[in-house]
């Protein structure tokens, strides 16, 4: 095994400077929120694993079960020398990209990034191991940011594989940059596959971010176990609700912390001291549910071409594979 190289796009302190900022930033406004970065420390990319294991997260197996029917025609089509994966978390899924890459005898390396290092490390050695003839160069870094510095191709084509649904996470002004960014860091011909959440029966969509067990109302919470040792904050973490609604005018779940009491919160590294009333709920993640001829439209106008769709038989979750015009 060629041992894995990690780059560093986002240090310790970038990232300090970041949360201090975001911080300032949502908790100062009204209603308050907090960008969902914050909620990928190495216990919430835990909890997110397990979230991904509940009856009620349809999206993780949905979106194995359509990578597994479409991996050889990607990889095909792909004809990728470097793989490229945003917000990789575990990778555990990629595997199968990986496996039909490989198969096709295309691909040289990995380059998995993700702004959780305990995530993006474990994710790296495994990869290392199982797939011996692979060169992994994963990157800490934030997608939002930092896709002008990925790797080139070694001479051959990327493939970008952005999975979860994670694009969803995004607001749609974030996503339209987000888009425009990754265009811009792409040859044309390059690729996207892209795994995104659509719009289905709220009866099915709202169990998701709400699991009986309260695995996704732990990670919610965890953002605050983090604020707590990063800013030496104290907030009081078992006061705060875990709430989640669809919202069909934006077409998005929204999770948010409710305060089940009135109370005051001290962050002396940001320097704030910060009221809750009885009640109040302060936004931590949106999860967009998209209708496909508007998100068709979205990555035409990135300049992303005709994309090929796959979806499962009950039109929740789709795979969409565009090239870079
Ligand atoms: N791709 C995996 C994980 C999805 S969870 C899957 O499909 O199961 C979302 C992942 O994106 C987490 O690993 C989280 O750490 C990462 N992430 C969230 N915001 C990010 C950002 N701005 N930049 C880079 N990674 C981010
Ligand atoms: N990308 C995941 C999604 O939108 C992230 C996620 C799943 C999430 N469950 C969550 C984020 C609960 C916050 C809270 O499906």
């Amino acid at each position: 095994m060629t041992a894995p190289e990690l780059e560093v796009y986002l240090s310790d302190s970038d990232a300090t400077d970041a949360l201090h900022h975001d911080v300032r930033a949502g908790l100062s406004a009204d209603p308050k929120w907090l960008p969902p970065k914050w909620l990928y420390d190495a216990r919430g990319s835990e909890l997110f694993e397990q979230i991904t294991t509940q009856p009620e997260y349809y999206p993780t197996r949905t979106e194995r079960e359509l990578l597994r029917h479409n991996v050889r025609e990607i990889a095909v089509q792909s004809e990728a020398d470097t793989l490229v994966e945003l917000g990789s978390g575990s990778s555990e899924k990629t595997r199968l990209l990986l496996d039909a890459l490989m198969a096709t005898g295309s691909l040289q390396r990995f380059v998995p990034l993700d702004v959780s290092e305990s995530a993006l490390r474990a994710a790296m050695l495994a990869v290392a191991q199982e797939y011996p003839g692979l060169t992994v160069r994963g990157a800490v870094g934030d997608f939002t940011q930092h896709l002008e510095l990925l790797p080139a191709s070694r001479g051959g084509r990327r493939l970008v594989a952005f999975l979860g649904g994670t694009i969803g996470n995004l607001l749609p002004a974030e996503r339209a940059a987000f888009f425009t960014a990754l265009r811009a860091a792409l040859d044309p011909g390059e690729l996207l596959l892209l795994g995104a959440g659509l719009s289905t029966d709220p009866a099915v969509m709202l169990p998701a971010y709400d699991d009986a067990a309260g695995v996704t109302a732990e990670f919610n919470r965890n953002v605050l176990h983090v604020l707590n040792r990063e800013l030496k904050a104290d907030f009081d973490v078992d006061a705060f609700d875990h709430v989640s609604v669809w919202d069909p005018q934006s077409g998005w779940i929204e999770m948010r912390l409710r305060a089940c009491r009135a109370m005051t919160v001290r962050l002396p590294a940001v320097g704030m001291t910060i009221h809750y009333a009885q009640g109040e709920e302060m936004r931590t993640e949106i999860s967009s549910k998209f209708q496909r001829a508007a998100f068709g439209a979205e990555l035409r106008e990135a300049g992303f071409a005709d994309p090929t769709w796959w979806t499962d038989p009950d039109e929740r979750f789709a795979l969409i594979l565009a090239a870079a015009t």
